[in-house]
């Protein structure tokens, strides 16, 4: 988003500008003077270190507000708790090696780490140190820690740095940072008139009245998608088998429990939709003869369950699809590309997520997930680990890519149009 291209773009929004001892400290005055331009309320918090770069004084007169910079002081008492409170986000740049090390393990040793431990809001934090530092291990492990609980990173940039050696540690320019703050701040209405339809969480498959064969998703990834194309602008409707997670607002959510109900919601919703993402964990098997009445333990000697396929949801609908882009999942747990590229190919899909579901404090029911996007035309996509509100809104990204332009799709022509 260019400044200024369509007026001031974060009126009204508050936000807190950290800064921390670099030698870069002085480009935040510039990004303060641009978030000012763009209409925001900055109020400024600085460590005793920036403070030996920049005097506290320059963003004093660039803000308008009084600068915070040390929590014993006694017309700062509270400032802590109060600062953050009406902040619509925290911008820390630059942020030095040391302050993403506090950041990452919860350390509150100076009004800025202390005030971050007291708050709700987003957070985006743009490093800058020498590349050495960069690429360090240490930092690297702070870094990922961060991005995997939310905060946005924005990644320095490679060039001539103050050691007068060449590596990527300039804090990234200020109007990247900005870009990061808008893509935060200004909700995307991108997916305004695509008809999204999700699938998500488990199918249960009856063996008697009371059992039933399932698999361990949570539905948290599917509802994370409905919930992002939604609040993109699309209108979205949600199939789902059992689980525990709230509706998300705004969607039509259609509840089913066999892999044959599943099949029967997408399939009837297949011509009103634009595009298809298919996040449920479908059975593959179902018991063959499920039984009217509860299998009792004495009357069974013969404990083997005959089994028979089910539907392949994701392949029927591909063969009636109209011109709908398909995004299919894969669980693997060895051999990722080539079994997520296989499943790509034979399903006839646009774009793949493929998931390794053995990967620790990732996958089933975890809040976070790593994944890797395979496209139709083999374009690879690594997403590290995140959580999977935010991996919704790149996957997103990713699928919009392949899209051709609402206005060129099939009208829908359903009974579901226009909702
Ligand atoms: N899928 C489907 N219908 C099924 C099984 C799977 O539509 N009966 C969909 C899933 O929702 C997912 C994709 O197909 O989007 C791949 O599912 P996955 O379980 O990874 O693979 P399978 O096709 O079931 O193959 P396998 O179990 O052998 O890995």
């Amino acid at each position: 988003m260019e400044a200024g291209a369509i007026g001031p773009t974060l009126v009204g929004r508050r936000i807190i500008l950290g800064v921390t001892g670099s030698i870069a400290s002085y480009k935040a005055a510039n990004l303060l003077r641009l978030l000012v331009r763009e209409g925001a309320v900055v109020e400024v918090a600085m460590t005793r270190a920036a403070t030996k770069f920049v005097t506290p004084l320059t963003f004093e007169v660039l803000s308008g507000h009084a600068v915070a910079t040390d929590l014993f002081e006694a017309h700062q008492e509270m400032k802590h708790l109060t600062f953050p409170e009406r902040a619509d986000a925290i911008v820390v740049a630059p942020a030095t090696a040391n302050f993403l090390a506090k950041a990452a393990l919860g350390l509150g040793d100076d009004f800025l780490t202390t005030m971050l431990l007291t708050a709700n809001c987003p957070l985006i934090f743009a490093p800058a140190m020498d590349g050495g530092m960069w690429t360090h291990p240490t930092v690297s492990e702070h870094v990922r820690t961060l991005r995997a609980r939310g905060v946005v990173v924005v990644d320095p940039e490679e060039g001539p740095l103050a050691s007068g050696r060449i590596g990527q540690g300039r804090l990234a320019e200020e109007s990247r940072i900005l870009e990061a703050i808008q893509a935060l701040l200004i909700p995307r209405r991108d997916w305004l008139g695509q008809r999204v339809l999700v699938s998500a969480g488990p199918t249960q498959e009856p063996i008697d009245p009371v059992r039933f064969i399932s698999n361990r998703s949570s539905g948290k990834m599917g509802y994370a998608l409905a919930e992002a194309a939604q609040a993109r602008g699309a209108n979205v409707v949600l199939v789902t088998g059992p689980t525990a997670l709230p509706a998300p607002r705004g969607v039509e959510v259609v509840s089913v429990e066999t892999t044959e109900e599943m099949a029967k919601a997408l399939t009837t919703r297949l011509a009103w939709s634009s595009v298809v993402v298919m996040a449920a964990a479908v059975a593959d098997f179902r018991p063959k003869d499920p039984a009217a009445q509860k299998w009792k333990k004495q009357a069974r000697k013969e404990t083997l369950l005959d089994l028979e396929p089910t539907t392949d949801i994701l392949t029927s609908l591909s063969a009636q699809r109209t011109g709908q882009l398909l995004v299919g999942f894969a669980a693997e747990t060895n051999d990722l590309i080539l079994h997520a590229t296989q499943k790509l190919k034979a399903k006839g899909l646009d774009l793949i997520v493929a998931n390794d579901v053995t990967t620790a404090g990732a996958g089933f029911g975890s809040d976070q997930n790593a994944v890797i996007l395979i496209d139709r035309h083999g374009a690879v996509t690594e997403l590290s680990l995140r959580p999977k509100r935010q991996l919704a809104d790149d996957v997103l990204d990713v699928a919009q890519r392949l899209l051709r332009p609402v206005s060129r799709q099939r009208p829908a022509g359903s009974r579901l149009e226009g909702r």
